[in-house]
C-alpha cells in the first residue's frame, strides 16, 4: 500500500504517519509528500526520510488545471493507493478527487460536523471550541469531497477541554492525539477493520 501525504506547514502529522510505517504499525509506505509551500517543514521532513518531496502550486504551473495534472502525474508515477491530507491548506481539483474517489482522507482537529468548513483551520478551530464552552473536542478523519470538511466521517476520537485551556494549550493536546490516532486509523484501514468502500 503506497500512501501520499499532502501537507502545507509543520508536518508533524506526516511524521507520525512516516514513523507508524517505519515501526510496522502501519503496513504501508509513504512514497511521496506534496506541499503547496516550498518552505514547509513537511518537505524537509520528507527529505530527511529520503521520501520523494514535491513543491507543487498553482502559481508555479499557471492554473489549477495544470497543478492538478502535475499532482495526478506524481500520484501515478508513485503508484499511490491512498492520499492523506495532513494540514494541507488547499482544495483539491475535481479531477484529482474523481481519480482517487474514496481514497483521499483528511484529518481535522475537532469533532465534525461541528467546527468545520471554510475558515475553520488552525487556531480558529480551537478558539471557537473554547468560546462555545465545549467540554469535549476531538479529532476527525473523513473522506475528502469538493466541500471543506463535509465528506463521510471514517473515524473520530474525543479529547477533553479543560477549564483553563487556552486555544494554544488545547491545540497541543489535540495534535498529540492526532499523532496516535492517525496511526491507529490508517492501520485499521489497511488491515480492513475500517472498510474503505
Ligand atoms: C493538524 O491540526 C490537522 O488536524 C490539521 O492541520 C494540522 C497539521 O499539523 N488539518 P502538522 O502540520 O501536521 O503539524
Amino acid at each position: 500500500m503506497n500512501i501520499a501525504v499532502f501537507a502545507s506547514h509543520g508536518g508533524s502529522d506526516l511524521q507520525a504517519i512516516i514513523d507508524g510505517c517505519k515501526s510496522n504499525q502501519i503496513h504501508a509506505t509513504v512514497v511521496a509528500v506534496i506541499s503547496n509551500n516550498a518552505d514547509s517543514m513537511a518537505l524537509q521532513r520528507a527529505n530527511n526520510e529520503n521520501i520523494s518531496a514535491y513543491h507543487l502550486s498553482a502559481k508555479k504551473f499557471g492554473s489549477e488545471e495544470a497543478l492538478a495534472k502535475e499532482i495526478l502525474d506524481v500520484l501515478a508515477n508513485h503508484r499511490v493507493d491512498m492520499v492523506f491530507l495532513a494540514g494541507y491548506m488547499r482544495m483539491l481539483h475535481i479531477t484529482v478527487l474523481e481519480k482517487y474517489h474514496n481514497r483521499i482522507f483528511n484529518i481535522h482537529p475537532a469533532l465534525l460536523p461541528k467546527f468545520g468548513g471554510k475558515g475553520m483551520y488552525g487556531m480558529n478551530v480551537h478558539t471557537a471550541v473554547i468560546e462555545a464552552k465545549e467540554t469535549e473536542t476531538g479529532v476527525t478523519i473523513h473522506r475528502v469531497n469538493a466541500e471543506y470538511d463535509s465528506g463521510e466521517i471514517v473515524a473520530q476520537t474525543t479529547v477533553s477541554v479543560l477549564e483553563n485551556d487556552t486555544p494554544e494549550i488545547l491545540a497541543a493536546r489535540v495534535l498529540e492525539r492526532e499523532h496516535t490516532f492517525l496511526v491507529e486509523v490508517i492501520a485499521d484501514m489497511i488491515n480492513g477493520k475500517i472498510v474503505l468502500g
